[in-house]
C-alpha cells in the first residue's frame, strides 16, 4: 500500500521548488493533492503534471485560505511550505519599511496560523492529521540582511512546538523542516544570482557537504513526516541543511561591515 493512500494533502506554495517536489511525491504515494499557490499559471501547470487540484491562493488572505481548505474537505496532511525571501525589500531591520515587514510576516507566518486554524478542525473531526511546517537556517542562526524573514522562521519553529503540544491529544502531529541551500528559484534568487555572493566560498566554508541540496531531498522528509511512518514524531524540527547551521563561519557578511 502506498504511504498516503486515502489521504488528502494540502500543499501551499506547490507551484515550484520544494513545494512542487513535495506535492509530486505525495501524489506518487497515493494522496489526493491540492496545491494552493499565488502563481496561477505555474500552479495550474504543476497540478496538471502530477494529477493534483490547483487552487489560486494568497496564503496571507483568510478568505483564500478558507477556500483552499474547503476544496479539500478533510485535510489529512497540511504542508505549510509557501514563503517569500523578499530580495530588495527584506533587509537589516533599520532598512526595512513597515509595509514590507508586514507583508513578509503575513505571507510567511500569518499563513501558518490561518491554514492551521482552518485545517485543524477538519483533522479533529477525522481523528487526526499531520502538519508539516517550514522553517529555515534563519530559524537556527542569525543570518544578516533578512530580518523579517528570520523573525517569521523563528516564530514558525516555536509555533510548531506549541501546536504539537496542544493538538497531539487529537492525533494531530505537528513538525517542521528547516532547510537551507536547496536549489530552487528562491535559492537562486537569494544567493547565486546575488552579485555579492561568493558561491565557491559559500560551499567551501559554510557547507560541510560542499554542495547544494535538492528539493527532492526535502520532499522525502516531508513524506516521512506526513505519513504514518513518523507516527510518534511530534514537535520535531528536522534540520536539513547539509550541516550549514552547525558551522560557525560567517562568510556571508559583507567584508566592509
Ligand atoms: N530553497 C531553500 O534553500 C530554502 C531554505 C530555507 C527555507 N526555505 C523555505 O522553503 C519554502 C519553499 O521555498 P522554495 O525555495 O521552494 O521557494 P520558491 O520561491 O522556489 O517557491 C515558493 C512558492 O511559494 C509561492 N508563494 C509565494 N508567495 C505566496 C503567497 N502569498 N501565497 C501563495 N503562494 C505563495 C510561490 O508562488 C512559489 O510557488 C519557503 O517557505 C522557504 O522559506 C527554502
Amino acid at each position: 500500500m502506498k504511504r498516503l493512500e486515502g489521504k488528502t494533502a494540502l500543499v501551499t506554495g506547490g507551484a515550484q521548488g520544494i513545494g512542487f517536489e513535495g506535492a509530486k511525491l505525495f501524489a506518487a504515494e497515493g494522496a489526493r493533492v491540492v496545491i494552493a499557490d499565488i502563481n496561477a499559471e505555474k500552479g495550474e501547470a504543476a497540478a496538471k503534471e502530477i494529477g493534483a487540484t490547483f487552487v489560486t491562493c494568497d496564503v496571507s488572505k483568510s478568505a483564500d485560505v478558507q477556500a483552499a481548505v474547503a476544496a479539500c474537505g478533510t485535510v489529512d496532511v497540511l504542508y505549510n511550505n509557501a514563503g517569500i525571501f523578499w530580495v530588495g525589500h527584506d533587509n537589516r531591520l533599520t532598512e526595512i519599511s513597515e509595509e514590507d515587514w508586514d507583508r513578509v510576516i503575513a505571507v510567511n507566518l500569518k499563513s501558518v496560523f490561518l491554514f492551521a486554524k482552518y485545517a485543524i478542525p477538519t483533522m479533529i473531526k477525522a481523528g487526526g492529521g499531520s502538519i508539516v511546517n517550514t522553517g529555515s537556517s534563519a530559524a537556527q542562526i542569525g543570518i544578516p540582511d533578512c530580518d523579517a524573514y528570520t523573525a517569521t522562521k523563528g516564530a514558525i519553529v516555536q509555533l510548531t512546538k506549541s501546536l504539537a503540544a496542544e493538538y497531539g491529544r487529537y492525533g494531530i502531529r505537528t513538525n517542521c523542516i528547516s532547510p537551507a541551500a536547496i536549489m530552487t528559484p528562491m535559492m537562486r534568487q537569494s544567493n547565486p544570482e546575488n552579485s555579492s555572493f561568493d558561491e565557491e566560498r559559500f560551499l567551501k566554508l559554510r557547507t560541510p557537504l560542499r554542495r547544494y541540496g535538492t528539493p527532492e531531498e526535502i520532499a522525502k522528509i516531508a513524506l516521512f513526516l506526513a505519513s504514518d511512518e513518523s507516527s510518534y514524531v511530534n514537535g520535531a524540527i528536522v534540520v536539513a541543511d547539509g550541516g550549514i547551521t552547525i558551522n560557525g563561519d560567517l562568510s556571508k557578511i559583507d567584508s566592509d561591515r
